[in-house]
């Protein structure tokens, strides 16, 4: 069953063609990638899906509910919750209270401060941050802000969670364990996900389907297998000399 649909839609930033017709589907309770070289347009996407942005034409549906143009406030009071590309904590805040803030004003239901900071406890120990829970959010390591980054999305109690370049500066061994606790936290939390990453093999080994993009324009789509082998996907990342960045596989 579908949780959240993308139809026709198309971003311009003045004469940029940021998403040109971008159609594609994501599974209830799938994890779902999206690849494309820098600039293809993923983080808009993002933004467009989140309320950030507001698309040029085109529709998003979440559980069968029209909401693109909606504030982001009640995107994510709906259920979806993103990450940013560039971590956006409270430095001066703990750890605990920057999930708190996030459980307190990101969800539909109220809940009471107790609560809050159980809940926090929760997913700080879930995300594998529990040690830092004290500490002020600006002491983190980059590994540290990409996890509170995580956990704050959590805390608004998303069904989609849309992961933008969680893994992007970690060593090979951080890859291995975030790529861990994303599985762990969308089994324990029943979330869908839709992730943006550059680390082509950590992408394919989570993702149940891939859709790629390309200078705005869906060019492929299919399980990692079918997109390893796909020629036009193949050309985009290989057949140009333009940095498309996806050679630092590990
Ligand atoms: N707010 C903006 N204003 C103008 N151009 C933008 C804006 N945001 C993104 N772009 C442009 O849109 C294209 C897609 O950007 P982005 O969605 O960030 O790509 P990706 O996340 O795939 O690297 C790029 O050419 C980028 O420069
Ligand atoms: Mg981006």
């Amino acid at each position: 069953m579908t949780l959240l649909a993308i139809n026709a839609l198309c971003k311009n930033f003045g004469g940029l063609k940021a998403l040109s017709d971008v159609s594609f589907a994501v599974e209830r309770g799938s994890i779902h990638g999206l690849m494309g070289a820098n600039g293809a347009g993923k983080t808009t996407l993002f933004s467009i899906i989140a309320g950030n942005a507001k698309p040029t034409s085109g529709r998003v549906f979440f559980d069968g509910d029209p909401i693109q143009g909606r504030r982001p406030d009640t995107i994510c009071r709906l259920g979806i919750a993103r990450t940013f590309q560039i971590v956006r904590p409270f430095p001066g805040l703990s750890v605990r209270r920057n999930v708190e803030t996030a459980i307190l004003y990101g969800r539909q239901e109220h809940v009471g401060t107790a609560d809050a900071e159980r809940e926090a406890d929760r997913i700080l120990a879930e995300i594998g941050l529990a040690d830092a829970a004290d500490k002020p959010a600006s002491t983190l390591t980059l590994s540290g802000r990409k996890r509170l980054e995580v956990a704050r999305a959590l805390g608004t109690g998303p069904k989609l969670l849309m992961l933008d370049e969680v893994m992007a500066g970690l060593t090979p061994t951080e890859v291995t364990e975030m790529m861990q606790t994303i599985r762990r936290v969308k089994e324990a939390n029943d979330l869908t996900v839709l992730i943006i990453e550059h680390v082509v093999s950590a992408l394919s080994d989570l993702s149940d389907r891939i859709t790629v993009l390309h200078h705005g324009v869906k060019i492929a789509e299919g399980t990692a297998r079918e997109i390893a082998e796909n020629k036009d996907v193949q050309s985009a990342y290989f057949g140009e000399d333009d940095d498309a960045g996806l050679d630092d596989d590990v």
